[in-house]
This record gives structure tokens, C-alpha cells and sequence, in this order.
């Protein structure tokens, strides 16, 4: 898919999302390992990527943004073939961050995933000390399913997982609303 969207987000932020290439690959795994992202993600192995791009029920995305389109971050969606119709939100790395672009990417994978890949579910789980990236979905329309406890090992000892979603009538209701706006 060659999903080339603009967006304009509640910041002036405006993104293109294209798919992830090979070559691309340094760049994802130099943001996976930047300790502004690491505290965050789980990274991946190189050949966990290369699979990402190629398996059909995911989509790996680099995101574009800035007068030169330059690589800005990345997306990963998996559950793209599911046969229930949901989609995870496996993965979303933005490089320079508080400049709305968070937000603009996130407008583009949703009309992705509700309309191009006909999601019923849209679905995330963000660590519970992640307040930004959670402070992102909310604004953004996802509802907040439920609190999977010590799930996850960090640094300093456990954290705790947030599952957040969307069904497609929500994401219908807020585009009626103008809450999906592109530029
Ligand atoms: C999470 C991430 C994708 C957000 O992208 P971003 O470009 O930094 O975010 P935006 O500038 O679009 O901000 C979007 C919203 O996030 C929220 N937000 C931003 N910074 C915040 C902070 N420090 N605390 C709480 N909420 C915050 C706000 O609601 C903000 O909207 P507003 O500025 O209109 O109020 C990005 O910061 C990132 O890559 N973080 C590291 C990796 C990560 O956490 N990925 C998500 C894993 S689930």
C-alpha cells in the first residue's frame, strides 16, 4: 500500500506515512535505541522488522514530516488479516516529539486501519508510566479497557500495561463530529 496521507492534527503538524523499506531499517532500530524511546518500547531484532514488512498481516510505516519529507519516526500494525477484523497498534516511534506529530500520525493510521483495512477494533496497550503517549490516544478518541498488572519489566523493576481501544462506529461518530480532520 502506498498510503500517502497528509494530515493536519490540532497542531499545524503535517505527516505522510509510507511503507517501511529495507534500507529503512537502521534508521527504525537508531530509534528503537534512543533512550528518549527505549523506557517505552520493547525493541526488536533487526529480522523481527524484516518480517514486519514482509508478512501481510502487518504494515511497518516510516513517517514523514518537515519541508524535506525526511524520516520522522515509524508504525507498526499488526492484525491486518484478522479474520475478527482487530488491529493492534503494535508500535508508534515519533523522533522529535511535542511538535504534533504524534498526533497528525495517528489521524493517518486510524483512517488506515478503519478504512483501508476495514478494522471493526482498534486496539493498543501503553506501559501505565508512559503519560504521554497515553495523554495522545485519550485526546484521541480511544477508550480505556483495562490495566494489565506488572505485565511488563523495565529498568527500575515492573510496570503496568493500559489496554486503550476504538470500534469503528466510535471512529465513525467522531469523524461526523470533525475530529478525524485532513488537510
Ligand atoms: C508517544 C509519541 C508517539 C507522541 O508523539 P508526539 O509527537 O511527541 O506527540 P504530540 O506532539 O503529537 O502530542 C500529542 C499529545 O500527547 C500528549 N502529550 C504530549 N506530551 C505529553 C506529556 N509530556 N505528558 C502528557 N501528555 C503529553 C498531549 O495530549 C498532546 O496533545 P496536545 O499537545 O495537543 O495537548 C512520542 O512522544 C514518542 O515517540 N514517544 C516515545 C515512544 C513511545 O512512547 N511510543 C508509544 C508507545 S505505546
Amino acid at each position: 500500500m502506498t498510503a500517502a496521507v497528509a494530515a493536519t492534527a490540532k497542531t499545524p503538524a503535517r505527516v505522510r506515512l509510507r511503507p517501511t523499506m529495507q534500507s529503512d531499517l537502521d534508521y527504525v532500530l537508531s530509534l528503537e535505541q534512543d533512550p528518549a524511546n527505549l523506557p517505552f518500547i520493547t525493541p526488536w531484532e533487526r529480522t523481527q522488522h524484516e518480517a514486519a514488512i514482509r508478512f501481510p498481516d502487518f504494515r511497518h510505516f516510516i513517517i514523514e514530516a518537515g519541508a524535506g519529507l525526511d524520516a520522522a519516526g515509524f508504525v507498526i500494525l499488526i492484525g491486518c488479516r484478522s479474520p475478527n477484523q482487530s488491529l493492534e497498534l503494535k508500535r508508534m516511534v515519533v523522533q522529535e516529539k511535542g511538535l504534533g506529530r504524534g498526533r497528525a500520525a495517528l489521524r493517518v493510521v486510524k483512517k488506515i486501519v478503519f478504512d483501508d483495512l476495514g478494522a471493526h477494533r482498534f486496539w493498543l496497550d501503553v506501559k501505565e508510566r508512559n503519560a504521554r503517549a497515553q495523554g495522545l490516544y485519550q485526546g484521541e478518541g480511544f477508550a480505556l479497557e483495562g490495566r494489565l498488572r506488572d505485565a511488563v519489566r523495565v529498568a527500575d523493576g515492573r510496570d503496568s500495561l493500559i489496554v486503550m481501544s476504538m470500534l469503528a462506529p466510535e471512529f465513525a461518530a467522531r469523524r461526523a463530529q470533525g475530529l478525524e480532520m485532513f488537510a
